[in-house]
């Protein structure tokens, strides 16, 4: 089978978060399982772009209402990242420093989507499945199924997968013009709530489409920024699919970012090295238990409620406990996080920016990963943190349900809490505690997690089901 993947980030070339991880990462499973998988996207000016061979197999050019776009495609030759990469480089465009965040980006996505299928168009043979990541990627269903110039497009098999249901990439009826010509009768398939949404077009035109985890799934049908009806009349084309981890890149064993390798057998001096250093860059004691949260600082993961459950719990455990912080977002979450430091110095420290080699750090030397998130479609987080011998401490919530498990259950391993709230963040705090003081029963713990199985292998052949009940040839 020929999987065509289209995606807005892909690790390693451009990252925001786990979307890049996953488009990074499936597709290879894809093609070790004997399948061609490959992955469009656009041509950021990244490092990546620049420092490697492309080669170019596509010129072409494209009107958004009265705007002209020259585009070229470019393809990655040494199949370097184990699939086949290509990407859309659009000149005053795409050429970004960053991925996201621009006041064009509802032009930069169209034209990206429309680049990629007038390529698409021009190609010999077909894909069995055109395989789209969220709103970004969102009209590409749409478009292959109703505008005239991709007719030819029209029986290819489409798949969506929903990464976060939170961003919807709307934009008004006025920027109708600017997309490829349709019939106008179809136009409400682009619609919903008094706008054009990508995000409800795909769910409304893609053959069939996927949440990252099952629970997510589950919980987008009472709840979904709006789209809450939609799913439900949809949800005969849904399907629930936990996301895996690349375990080549993460892995603890081979990991080049971490100065001290180990695995499931020496963890406990190479985890006690690295917390070492991390706590000697960060001020930190290393004889307390360190506990660390990496992410995005949004009201999704529950970043705003850090600052309380740092400091609470750092009075309340009477200063025997430790918190790093890796992340960036919510500028009042950060100085809420800057005055908090103020009276926890010694017990607190936190990086803001995007670092992935620090990450990789703070995984391998944490004695627990905290995520309160209020929404977690799925998580890569608390998979990286088991597979490196981290306990996860999670709101039991979307994916996060999906895979961690209490230690306080039969075959658990995992501290979960209930509420989005910084009482019930506390509590789980304080059962870290103590489960760090029983050296024992935690070590016992982190083997167990280090040799639980998040690799892609069983959500891969999922998605091949899934296409397979789809692809009529
Ligand atoms: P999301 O995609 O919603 O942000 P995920 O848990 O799926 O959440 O994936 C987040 C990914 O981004 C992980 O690979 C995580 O390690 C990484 N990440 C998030 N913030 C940072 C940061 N500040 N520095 C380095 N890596 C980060
Ligand atoms: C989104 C979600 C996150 C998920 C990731 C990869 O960014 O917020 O929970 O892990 O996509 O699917």
């Amino acid at each position: 089978m020929e999987i065509l993947h289209v995606s807005a980030e892909c690790y390693p070339v451009a990252k925001v978060g786990g979307l890049a991880d996953v488009v990074g990462a499936l597709p290879k499973y894809q093609f070790q399982a004997g399948h061609i998988a490959k992955v469009v996207m656009p041509a950021y000016n990244t490092r990546f772009f620049h420092t490697h061979e492309f080669e170019l197999v596509h010129q072409g050019g494209c009107w958004l209402g009265h705007n002209w776009y020259h585009f070229n495609v470019w393809r990655e030759v040494t199949n370097l990242l184990g699939f086949d990469l290509y990407m859309v480089d659009i000149p005053g465009l795409l050429d970004t420093e960053r991925v996201y965040g621009y006041y064009n980006d509802t032009e930069r996505f169209m034209a990206f989507q429309v680049a990629v299928l007038d390529w698409l168009n021009e190609w010999q043979h077909q894909p069995d499945v055109v395989h789209v990541h969220d709103h970004h990627t969102g009209l590409i269903p749409f478009l292959m199924t109703h505008a005239y110039k991709y007719e030819r497009l029209r029986n290819i098999a489409t798949v969506l997968t929903i990464h976060n249901a939170q961003y919807q990439g709307q934009f008004g009826w006025d920027r109708l013009y600017q997309l490829p010509g349709f019939d106008l009768w179809n136009a409400g398939l682009l619609g919903w709530d008094g706008a054009i949404n990508p995000l409800a077009a795909a769910i409304k035109c893609a053959w069939r489409f996927t949440t990252v985890s099952p629970s997510y799934l589950e919980e987008l049908y009472n709840g979904a920024n709006g789209l809450e009806n939609l799913l439900n009349y949809e949800r005969g084309k849904a399907v629930g699919i936990l996301n895996g981890i690349d375990t080549v890149v993460w892995d603890p064993a081979t990991d080049p970012m971490l100065p001290v390798d180990y695995d499931k057998d020496t963890f406990i001096e190479g985890k006690r090295d690295i917390k070492l250093q991390l706590c000697e860059q960060f001020n930190l004691d290393p004889e307390l238990p360190l506990i660390s949260f990496i992410g995005r600082l949004v009201g999704e993961k529950g970043a705003d409620l850090l600052p309380d459950i740092i400091g609470r719990s750092i009075y309340e455990q009477k200063q025997q406990v430790n918190f790093l912080l890796l992340g960036s977002g919510d500028p009042h979450v950060e100085w809420s996080l800057q005055q908090t430091r103020i009276y926890t110095e010694a017990n607190f420290n936190v990086q803001f920016g995007y670092d992935e080699a620090l990450s990789h750090r703070i995984y391998a030397g944490s004695d627990f990963l905290l995520m309160p998130s209020r929404v977690e479609p799925c998580g890569l987080n608390q998979m990286y943190a088991l597979r490196y011998g981290t306990v996860p401490i999670v709101r039991s919530v979307g994916g996060l349900k999906d895979t961690v498990t209490d230690f306080g259950e039969p075959n658990g391993f995992g501290i979960r809490f209930i509420h989005a709230a910084a009482w019930d963040a506390c509590l789980a705090v304080s059962r870290a505690v103590a489960l760090y003081k029983d050296t024992e029963k935690l070590h016992v713990i982190c083997k167990t997690i280090m040799q639980l199985d998040h690799s892609w292998d069983s959500a891969a052949a999922e998605y091949l089901q899934l296409y397979s009940s789809i692809v009529t040839h």
